[in-house]
């Protein structure tokens, strides 16, 4: 059984995509041990609750500073003691210790066509208001390993969604995430699962 921790910050709806491709069976082997999450507002929490899932808001406004929250933040990781750590829309800069300590065990959604549309700055939004201004007619979303830069660790799958006159920021990212990103991050994770025995 794959132990995995679920990383958010805001809406959860990759979350939700984990959560429900367990309950379906198409992410098999595998089991939530909890959800840690930056921000005491986020939807995500409330998706975590009504699965019954242990969720646990750790945000970085709750410690004097940088290193506090880390330490914490590692703490509750490792008592969590996951085989894979997903992060589905969490916006916290990682700590270097953890990116040692679970090398190859840390992976990411981002909403586009790594290497395009990434690194500092983007993220949410962002992402998409970029590719309707550059007017690339093609983008979508990539599930990576997390290595020390940003979006920079190796790819494990891509899937491409297609930009549609009249599209909005928003319009966007509702079909990046529909057609790419709620099917990409469950098939990573199954497949991650099957090979860990
Ligand atoms: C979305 O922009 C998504 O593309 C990215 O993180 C943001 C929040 O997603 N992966 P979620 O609804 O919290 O999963």
């Amino acid at each position: 059984m794959l132990r995995i921790v679920v990383c958010v910050s805001g809406g959860g709806t990759n979350l939700q995509a984990i959560i429900d491709g367990i309950a379906e069976g198409t992410i098999r082997n595998t089991e939530i041990a909890g959800v840690i999450c930056n921000n005491a507002g986020a939807y995500a929490l409330k998706r975590a609750e009504n699965s019954g899932i242990p969720a646990f808001c750790i945000s970085p406004k709750a410690y004097r500073d940088r290193t506090e929250f880390n330490a914490a933040f590692l703490e509750k990781l490792d008592e969590l003691n996951p085989d894979l750590i997903v992060l589905a829309g969490f916006l916290v800069i990682l700590p270097e210790e953890m990116i040692g300590k679970y090398r190859d065990r840390i992976i990411n959604i981002h909403p586009s066509l790594i290497p395009s549309f990434c690194g500092t700055g983007y993220y949410g939004l962002k992402v998409h208001e970029a590719v309707l201004a550059r007017g690339v007619k093609v983008t979508g979303a990539t599930v990576h390993y997390v290595d020390e830069g940003t979006d920079t660790g190796r790819i494990i799958a891509q899937k491409a969604v297609e930009v549609l006159e009249g599209d909005t920021p928003e319009i966007l990212q509702r079909r990046v995430m529909e057609q790419a990103e709620w099917k990409l991050l469950p098939e990573a994770i199954d497949r991650i699962a099957a090979a860990h025995g």
